[in-house]
C-alpha cells in the first residue's frame, strides 16, 4: 500500500497517469520542494482550493500534478476484499481549452450519434471530488467560455469541491478580462499562489 502511494505520488505509476488524465509531458513528475510547493500541500492538505498564477513556464502546471497525484495517493485504502479503491472519489486533470472542446462538440450532433450533452459535460466535471483545471484564461475568452467556466466554478464552489486552477492571468486580471463572479468564488474557495516570473523552459 504505502509503495503502491509512493509510486502514484512520485509519478512512477502509469494506471495513475492514465485515470488521472495526465498527459504525457507531465507523466513522471513529482513535487520539487520549495517554499511555494510546501506552502500548496499545506493549504491543499487543510482541504482548500488553489489558484496558481505566474508566468508561462513558470511551473505552474506541474505543480498541480503533483498535487493531484499525491492527493489521489493519499486517498487509496484497502477493501475487505485486499484491492486497493481511491476512498475520496475520482480526481482528474483537466485542460480548460479541452473542456471548451469537448463542449463544443456537444453543439455538432451528426446524425445517428448520441453526444453528451453541455449539462452532462458541466454535471460530470462538477461532481469529481479532485479537479485541476488547467490554464484557465488559455482558451479564446468569449461569452461561451465564461458561461462554461462559471457554471463549473459555482457549482464546485457551492460543493465545497477542492479544486486547482491554473492560469497565466493574475487574480486581478481574472476579474477585470475574464469574471469577477469567478475571480471572487475562487478567493474564497482557497488560496491564491503566484508562481513568479521564472521560465523553467528557458532556464533549463
Ligand atoms: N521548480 C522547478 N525546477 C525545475 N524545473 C521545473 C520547476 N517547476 C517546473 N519545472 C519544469 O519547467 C517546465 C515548465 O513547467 P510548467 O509547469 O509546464 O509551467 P507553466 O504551467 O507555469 O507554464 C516543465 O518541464 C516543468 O517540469
Ligand atoms: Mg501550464
Amino acid at each position: 500500500m504505502t509503495t503502491a502511494r509512493e509510486a502514484i505520488a512520485n509519478g512512477a505509476s502509469k494506471k495513475a497517469h492514465a485515470l488521472l488524465g495526465i498527459p504525457p509531458r507531465y507523466q513522471g513528475k513529482a513535487l520539487i520542494p520549495s517554499k511555494t510547493a510546501e506552502e500548496a500541500v499545506r493549504a491543499m492538505l487543510e482541504g482548500k482550493s488553489l489558484y496558481l498564477t505566474g508566468a508561462c513556464g513558470s511551473g505552474k502546471t506541474h505543480l498541480a500534478v503533483a498535487l493531484l497525484q499525491s492527493w489521489y495517493a493519499d486517498g487509496l485504502e484497502l477493501n475487505g476484499e485486499g484491492k486497493i479503491y481511491p476512498s475520496r472519489g475520482r480526481a482528474l486533470f483537466l485542460p480548460a481549452i479541452e473542456l471548451m472542446l469537448e463542449i463544443k462538440q456537444s453543439w455538432n450532433s451528426d446524425e445517428g450519434v448520441k453526444n453528451e450533452s453541455e449539462k452532462q459535460i458541466i454535471d460530470r466535471y462538477s461532481s469529481t471530488a479532485f479537479l485541476v483545471l488547467d490554464d484557465l484564461g488559455a482558451e479564446k475568452i468569449s461569452e461561451g467560455s465564461r458561461q462554461v467556466m462559471y457554471a463549473l466554478l459555482d457549482r464546485r464552489y457551492r460543493n465545497c469541491a477542492q479544486t486547482i486552477i491554473t492560469s497565466n492571468l493574475s487574480i486581478e486580471r481574472l476579474q477585470e478580462s475574464f469574471d469577477d463572479r469567478i475571480a471572487s468564488r475562487i478567493c474564497e474557495m482557497g488560496v491564491v499562489i503566484d508562481m513568479g516570473r521564472k521560465d523553467w523552459r528557458v532556464t533549463k
